[in-house]
């Protein structure tokens, strides 16, 4: 479902690099630098995160949030697994409430997600092999959801995850059972009846450390462009491990960009606890994730304007990112992949990435 298992890399090259650069960068960051600038104030192109309903409500969070981006992502409620219950009826007290919320603020709303094989919920499961049953009720879903947003989401994840996470071939599931690979196709044509104007993306993971996996995303999208899908985005979340070896992103995303589609850096997040063995310091362990995260910039800046969706990542501050675990029990090892601490301070990691961003796009 998600980048659970975080592939390892030998990474000696770069903890050796880094360890060149360690004394400057570790001058510099621990000057005090004085109020962080907003990170929306530093790009052109939309900053994202993933924000959930009752975060919002938090003063100090909120504040934080609207000062530094300018789209949500909902990170849980507006999925399957949130708005259809067991009984068919739907619920949108939250996805709404972040909608009200990015337009009272003036900030840009993405739909996080319409379908995803991780969502195999009851409602469809009780008409699982339905045939037209499943087919109408799979049409219905997205008109409902994707037509209650009209002219509030900019775009959406139309399906989420569908390679193999291995690369080989496209995931099997509740929605390939039922109506074919075609479930795809079917979605973004469902998602352009319901909203015309929304900018519609397939997105996955695993597409910067895994060059199968994201040579196989690639061929779908081409099939589907050729086929005349209505696909405009293709999104990476760059749900990372700290150990990625240095240029994979930069090579992803020239790759993603080939075929000219908008690219949404989607869900960005560098995890340090599965790597954590891979370096012989926590400040190496830190200063690889930095290198992540400026590398990221760097990538997504190097893209034509016009290729520029958006730079989300997955989370604002540490403790209200997924690696630690569900929110309401969190894990006992505290990761820290995100731009803040737990209280909203901005961590060496965000003043590298403000320092990327201002320094503007890249040759290479
Ligand atoms: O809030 C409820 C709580 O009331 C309930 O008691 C509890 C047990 O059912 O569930 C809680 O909701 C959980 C929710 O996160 C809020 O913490 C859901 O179970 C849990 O499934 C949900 O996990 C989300 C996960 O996607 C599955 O939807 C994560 O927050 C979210 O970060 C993660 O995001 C995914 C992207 O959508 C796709 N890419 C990978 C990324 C990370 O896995």
């Amino acid at each position: 479902m998600s980048p659970v298992g975080i592939r390892r890399r030998t990474v000696l090259g770069a903890a050796l690099a880094l360890g060149a650069c360690k004394g400057s960068a570790r001058a510099q960051l621990s000057v005090d630098r004085g109020p962080p600038p907003p990170l929306k104030s530093l790009v052109p192109f939309p900053i994202g995160c993933a924000v959930m309903a009752p975060e919002l409500a938090q003063a100090d969070y909120a504040e934080l949030l609207v000062r530094n981006v300018s789209q949500l992502t909902p990170e849980w409620e507006m999925k399957m697994e949130y708005i259809l219950k067991d009984d068919g009826t739907f619920r949108f007290d939250a996805p709404d409430a972040i909608a009200a919320f990015a337009r009272s603020h003036g900030l840009r709303l993405f739909g996080h997600n319409l379908i995803w094989y991780a969502n195999p919920v009851a409602a469809f499961q009780r008409i699982d092999g339905s045939g037209k049953a499943f087919a109408d009720a799979y049409r219905n879903y997205i008109l409902a959801v994707a037509g209650r947003y009209r002219g509030q989401a900019v775009g959406w994840d139309v399906v989420n995850e569908p390679v193999n996470e291995d690369g080989e071939g496209l995931r099997d599931c509740l929605w390939s059972k039922n109506l074919g690979l075609d479930y795809i196709r079917r979605a973004l044509d469902h998602a352009q009846e319901a909203d015309p104007d929304a900018i519609l993306f397939i997105n996955d993971y695993f597409l910067e450390s895994i060059p199968r996996k994201r040579a196989t995303f690639l061929r779908m999208a081409e099939d589907l462009l050729r086929a005349g899908a209505p696909l405009k985005g293709l999104g990476t979340q760059t749900h990372l491990s700290a150990d990625l070896p240095a240029g994979a992103i930069r090579t992803a995303m020239k790759d993603l960009a080939s075929l000219g589609l908008q690219i949404h850096l989607s869900e960005m997040d560098v995890s340090l606890n599965r790597a954590r063995r891979m370096f012989a310091s926590s400040a190496d362990l830190e200063r690889a994730q930095s290198r992540l995260y400026a590398e990221a910039a760097d990538a997504f800046l190097a893209l034509p304007e016009r290729q520029r969706f958006a730079f989300t990542v997955w989370g604002l501050r540490d403790k209200d990112s997924w690696l630690r675990g569900p929110k309401e029990n969190p894990g006992p090892q505290l990761d820290a992949p995100l731009l803040f601490d737990d209280a909203g301070k901005a961590k060496d990691v965000f003043w590298t990435l403000a320092d990327a961003f201002r320094s503007g796009p890249r040759a290479g």
